[in-house]
């Protein structure tokens, strides 16, 4: 089994800091990856899109102007060009300063200390060699075992599981899906991260019974506890600390 699946084993899910923990920090920054990691979330959730130049940076939007001071398409724009950018300023003045990272700063930073949920992002238009780079990076930093790797473009999720069967992958979706286990074997997926409300205790028996973990976003603690004695195994979470000392505190 995948590390970063056998981890579950003790009975608790485990819980991402979304964007780093976005309610703490300046989402997918450093300073958010530094601080998900200080409050003890078990993964740290990023997302990686290709630049003009093709090159891979952090950073959710794919627009510059909600979390930068830049503006228009990510990727329109080279690595250089976009690590000039301020992308703290606008969730706090102490974040001044802070850049769009790239996967390989993460990945090299994080390696031993906490692992990660890395989102593909780039949509398939954009997409370009981006699940092939993510897979070099996780094998060069050695991080390929405890690494989840996800996405709404499930061709991507494809694309990494047949160049790395040892990454765990998710497929994300939004909308209820008629046979979402056919949509993880089409994949070659390990995990379905879906909206929280399609989940129940049927669904996460049948994930299980065919070898598949259950993912979702929580916020709320109370919500996450039931969510947990569900059977979910991944949760995402924007107050990572919170919604794990909830989980945590359950009985088993
Ligand atoms: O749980 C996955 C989550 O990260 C997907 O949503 O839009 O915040 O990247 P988004
Ligand atoms: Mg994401």
């Amino acid at each position: 089994m995948l590390e970063v699946l056998a981890a579950r084993r003790d009975g608790h899910p485990l819980i991402s800091a979304h964007r780093g923990g976005a309610a703490y920090a300046p989402e997918n920054t450093m300073a958010a990856f530094r601080n998900g990691a200080a409050i003890g979330a078990d993964l740290l959730e990023l997302d990686v899109q290709l630049t003009a130049d093709g090159r891979m940076v952090v950073i959710h939007d794919h627009s510059l102007d909600r979390t930068t001071n830049g503006h228009g398409p990510v990727h329109a724009q080279t690595l250089a060009q976009l690590r000039e950018l301020d992308a703290g300023s606008w969730f706090g003045p102490s974040f001044a300063g802070e850049r769009l990272p790239t996967l390989d700063e993460v990945a090299a930073w994080a390696a031993g200390r906490v692992r990660l949920n890395i989102e593909i992002k780039s949509g398939p238009d954009t997409l370009g060699d981006l699940p092939e780079q993510v897979v070099a990076t996780c094998r060069r930093y050695g991080i390929v075992q405890e690494t989840l790797v996800i996405s709404f473009d499930h061709v991507a999720i494809r694309r990494v599981k047949e160049a790395e069967p040892g990454l765990a992958g998710a497929i994300n979706f939004t909308a209820r899906l008629a046979d979402p286990l056919g949509a993880a074997r089409a994949a070659h997926a390990n995990i379905l991260n879906m909206s929280a409300g399609f989940i129940s205790r049927e669904l996460c028996e049948l994930a299980h019974g065919a070898g598949l973990g259950v993912q979702c976003f929580m916020d709320n603690p109370e919500r996450a506890v039931v969510l947990a004695d569900m059977g979910v195994d991944f949760m995402d979470s924007d107050h990572p600390d919170v919604v794990r000392a909830a989980v945590r505190g359950r009985p088993r």
